[in-house]
């Protein structure tokens, strides 16, 4: 990597760590102690940045299983460079084994990695994630605490293989099961895919949520160049881990905080960048939240607004049918696919590098133009996820046009409501319940609050009664959200959500759902009376949590159009929190 040309201003008395170990007195006293107890000298720390590598790996997290080396790798990085590493171990918010959802621990990493980095006598941050949540989590708290940080990306994992198919995470899942439920492959056939599906440590090698997640945090500027495409086995991944440890360390001389980084137009190329990969819906979500931690107001409108001007043009699953990111990074990965978008990026943004976005990108080359595609050759032209508004959902809600059969993007069709998941999941099993083909399956109480964490349940299952009929899409429509690997005429978060009275909670089974992509509207055809009728009638469902983590949850999570943080959370929320004094 070509040098920071950044400036370094920071002294060795200004480091934030100093007021831990520098003065002459008790308090230090028991923290140099306790630092030689565990056998540093102070030569070791005295002087030197101290970096916190907060870690998300755990035994249950197979994203992240290399990450138990890895953080070597980041270790000698930083010492090279004069710093000294610390390992601060935090949740690993596994999108394979957590229940109910993930989502309802993004914001409990991100308050994790904002109090772990104030409360530690910490310089700086190297923040190792990638699984789904963890990237805006990590991001929100250590945009929050606003000192110097870096993104580590654990990177994809290998191509999936099943009896030569290439197989990818998520949407052949999704796929062989049905495959299943039709009858068209065998129990035998679904335990190769079992086998072959996930063959490396890494994140799901679709552009799910992990893959968008990390192309943002580089667009946004807060991965090294290049660093969000390269997979998790590669050796090159290893080189990325030591180049981050030793970029930090300068970043804290140079004061180079996440704030400064982070600015509106960040947003906006973080947003064009998404748009291009044919991102998963989550990302929207996650943006929301990320930029008003860093005091930039972002809303749906601006998804909206890059949507209709940015392609998709990177070829990789779910939005594109061949191929996976291990192909992307071989086509000339983030960078190639930057430099095909310049004209929607603002190539001024400032990035970890300590350079420009424009910079990190100059001479990126492209290898296939089949998998980065040039913007007169997209695989989606315009719209790849579309935000929907309408008397279903006043604050709006989103479907991807890109991954789903074209033939839904206009369509009226009578509903079929279902207010929990147990009951739809026994209705679509079921081959006698009267699903048609132009049913629109519904399913509420499963957004922020009533999930509660808005599960990825978005993508309904097909009623098992239509597959056998041939059929592989239908309109399907829930305040939920669905996984980035999930594909299909889903219209997702919902807002405001069901659980809270929004207008999803007054649709009954047989109503009318209209939704017209082309003009952005989603409605049921029933009158304003009758829907004053129903909402007078209408009773809050039952409280979830009573207790914990979940009530403290349940009282403060935001919708989903406002990017599901906390409302206590939010960077100005109240006074500044004080640094530790004594
Ligand atoms: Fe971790 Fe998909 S399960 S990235
Ligand atoms: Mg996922």
């Amino acid at each position: 990597m070509t040098e920071s040309p950044l400036p370094k201003i920071k002294k060795i008395e200004d480091l934030r760590s100093r007021r831990w170990f520098g003065p002459a007195d008790l308090r230090s006293f028991g923290h140099r102690s306790r630092a030689m107890q565990m056998g540093y000298s102070p030569e070791e720390w005295t002087g030197r940045p101290i970096i916190a590598i907060v870690n998300t790996w755990s035994d249950l997290q197979p994203c992240h299983s290399h990450f138990k080396q890895r953080v070597d790798d980041v270790k000698r990085g930083i010492l090279m460079a004069g710093g000294f590493p610390v390992e601060l171990p935090a949740i690993s918010v596994s999108e394979s084994f957590v229940k109910p959802t993930t989502m309802l621990y993004r914001n409990m990493l991100a308050m994790e990695t904002e109090e772990l980095l104030r409360s530690h006598p910490i310089d700086g941050a190297v923040l190792m994630g990638g699984c789904d949540k963890t990237t805006p989590a990590l991001l929100l708290g250590a945009t929050s605490m606003n000192i110097p940080a870096i993104f580590l990306p654990a990177g994809p994992m290998l191509r999936g293989n099943w009896g030569g198919k290439v197989l990818g995470s998520g949407s052949d899942s999704w796929k062989y099961w049905d495959e299943l439920r039709a009858g068209k492959i065998t129990d035998q056939d679904w335990l190769g895919v079992e086998g072959g599906i996930a063959r490396s440590y890494g994140t799901c090698m679709t552009m799910g949520t992990a893959s968008t997640m990390t192309a943002i945090a580089e667009a946004v500027g807060m991965v090294l160049p290049g660093g969000s495409s390269v997979p998790a086995a590669d050796a090159g991944h290893i080189r990325l881990a030591s180049e981050s440890g030793r970029r930090i360390v300068d970043m804290v001389w140079e004061d180079l905080t996440p704030q400064k980084i982070q600015s509106k137009a960040a947003f906006g190329n973080a947003i064009a960048v998404a748009m291009a990969m044919g991102c998963s819906t989550n990302a929207i979500i996650h943006l929301i939240a990320m930029a008003r931690r860093a005091g930039q107001e972002i809303g749906l409108e601006d998804f909206e607004t890059y949507s209709r001007k940015v392609p998709v043009i990177g070829n990789v699953r779910p939005s594109g049918n061949t191929y996976l990111m291990e192909d992307f990074f071989y086509a000339g990965g983030i960078k190639g696919l930057m430099g095909n978008i310049k004209e929607h990026l603002d190539l001024t943004c400032l990035t970890v590098s300590g350079r420009t976005i424009g910079e990190n990108i100059e001479g990126a080359k492209i290898y296939n133009d089949d998998v980065i595609r040039p913007t007169s050759n997209p695989i989606y032209g315009e719209g790849s996820l579309a935000v929907l508004k309408g008397n279903l959902a006043p604050d709006g809600c989103v479907i991807k046009p890109a991954a789903m059969d074209q033939k839904f993007l206009k369509h009226s069709g009578p509903a079929v409501v279902f207010d929990d998941y147990p009951s739809m999941k026994k209705a679509v099993d079921d081959e006698s319940y009267p699903f048609t083909p132009d049913s629109v399956l519904v399913l509420r109480n499963a957004g922020p609050q009533g999930g509660p964490g808005m599960p990825e349940w978005g993508m309904l299952p097909m009623p098992k009664k239509l597959l056998k009929e041939g059929y592989r899409d239908m309109l399907r429509m829930s305040d939920a959200r669905m996984s980035g690997t999930s594909y299909g005429a889903c219209v997702l978060h919902v807002s405001p959500e069901a659980y809270i009275g929004g207008p999803l909670a007054l649709l009954k089974t047989g109503d009318i759902v209209e939704v017209d992509v082309d003009a952005r509207t989603i409605n049921m055809v029933v009158s304003e009376e009758e829907l004053a009728r129903r909402r007078a009638e209408w009773q809050a469902p039952p409280v979830r949590y009573e207790r914990g983590y979940g009530w403290m949850f349940t009282k403060h999570i935001q919708q989903a159009n406002e990017g599901c943080d906390f409302d206590f959370l939010k960077t100005e929320f109240g006074r500044p929190v004080d640094e530790p004094v004594i």
